[in-house]
């Protein structure tokens, strides 16, 4: 069984890719995205290593004069999707929307060129910069004393997570056109945001694109500015592993390890006491989401937080057959076939899997990744699964999905070797 499904992925990767970047899943999605591109590399890099560079060179060959890289590439126009490029009015040199996501690729990276070691310094070399650049941007536009902020729920990539309810409380959509949303011509509404949410979403689209995608505009009006455990800890180790091979080819590290110092006293702002966690913390009001998400374990991948959040980790995996939930089971905002409101995400699985690895909770590791396979293996690859039993969900023949099984959650392909992060 585990073999058929590791060439069913390899078909799914290979009917995905479009030459020079490989969409999230077709329909649904058909562009490219930017997290969804790293994990189609790491996919790649199983059996491809050419292949997977040339995704992340396609991916930072949009990034925008300021070093943005945006979160959708719309290399050719397909009226499948909404909202395209017209809506968000991007300003780089490929139609793009105008905001970003969270930053793994440097991490992604430096475990390609551990598995490519002399033909990968070359493109290691030619990324760095780009890289770099990318980081600042997120250090100058987003980071709050080095907590990371996004300034749409997009951009954190956990598009309706019970964490944006209260600031999206405060919003009235107020001229926001008619629109036609797409999504749910595929995917069932009950698993997709609501209708609620997507006038938001539009209206902070609306809000940027009239600023000409001004950040500092932004940054002074916007009334979202939350920040976030999926940016604050992917950044921050996203720049251990950027220093890591900035050394090694002799770069420069002074602004690195600024950059990583300041993450390390900010992201002590994410933390909770109030319910002994990492959530997210409004900027505009200074209130904490109180909503636990599997983005809160990834404090392990970032390199912080010790044993902190090891408790709520064995109750959520003693709760649930399909750990890791993406909103904790036991909030009252909990739906579980509702996209980043409750399902498990394969990804965010194996993200936080590497970390526990590394913090040396291997049987956490262990744990995680034997039910991440199962979950895939019994049920395909969704994009997303029901915790309490692993339906399906979402979108089908997901990139992500067929990457992660491929790299981290089969039992029979070679893992991904990612060099500790330092
Ligand atoms: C969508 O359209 O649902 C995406 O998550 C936006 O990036």
């Amino acid at each position: 069984m585990t073999q058929m499904r590791d060439s069913e992925a390899r078909v799914i990767l290979d009917t995905n890719d479009k030459g020079s970047y490989t969409v999230p899943t077709a329909g649904l999605y058909p562009y490219q995205w930017n997290w969804d591109s790293v994990f189609a590399a790491v996919g790649f890099s199983e059996y491809d290593l050419a292949r997977a560079w040339l995704e992340l060179e396609t991916l930072f060959s949009g990034q925008w004069d300021n070093g943005m890289v945006p979160h959708i590439l719309f290399h050719q126009v397909d009226p499948s999707y909404f909202p395209g490029p017209d809506v968000w009015g991007g300003i780089g040199p490929i139609p793009s929307s105008g905001i970003s996501q969270p930053p793994i690729a440097a991490t992604f990276v430096r475990c390609l060129w551990a598995q490519d070691r002399a033909a990968g310094e070359a493109k290691v070399r030619a990324l760095l910069p780009r890289l770099r650049d990318w980081h600042r941007w997120f250090i100058t536009w987003r980071g709050e004393g080095g907590a990371i902020c996004v300034t749409h729920p997009w951009e954190s990539g956990r598009d309706n997570a019970p964490d944006w309810d209260a600031p999206f409380a405060a919003i009235n959509p107020v001229g926001v056109e008619d629109y036609r949303r797409r999504d749910i011509t595929f995917v069932d509404e009950d698993e997709r945001p609501r209708h609620y949410d997507y006038d938001r979403y539009l209206y902070l689209v609306k809000l940027g694109r009239e600023s000409h995608w001004d950040e500092a505009h932004i940054k002074e009006v916007s009334p979202f500015r939350v920040a976030d455990p999926t940016m604050t800890f992917t950044l921050l180790r996203a720049n251990r592993d950027l220093l890591a091979m900035s050394r090694e080819l002799g770069e420069p590290t002074d602004e690195i390890e600024g950059w990583i110092a300041e993450i390390e006293a900010g992201a002590e702002q994410l933390w909770n006491p109030e319910i002994d966690a990492y959530d997210c913390l409004d900027i505009r009001t200074g209130q904490h989401s109180g909503s636990i998400s599997n983005a809160s374990f990834l404090s392990w991948y970032a390199g912080l937080g010790g044993d902190r959040m090891l408790p709520h980790l064995d109750r959520i995996f003693a709760a649930t057959r399909y750990a890791l939930p993406s909103t904790d089971p036991d909030h009252p905002a909990y739906e579980p076939r509702r996209y980043w409101r409750g399902p498990v995400w394969a990804i965010m699985n194996m993200l936080v899997g590497m970390g526990l690895e590394e913090a040396g909770h291997s049987d956490r590791a262990e744990e995680l990744r034997r039910r991440t396979g199962e979950m895939i293996s019994g049920n395909g690859f969704a994009e997303y699964f029901d915790p309490r039993d692993g339906t399906p969900a979402g979108g089908r023949n997901f990139t992500w999905t067929a990457a992660v099984w491929l790299a981290w959650a089969s039992p029979t392909t070679e893992r991904i070797t990612c060099p500790a992060s330092s």
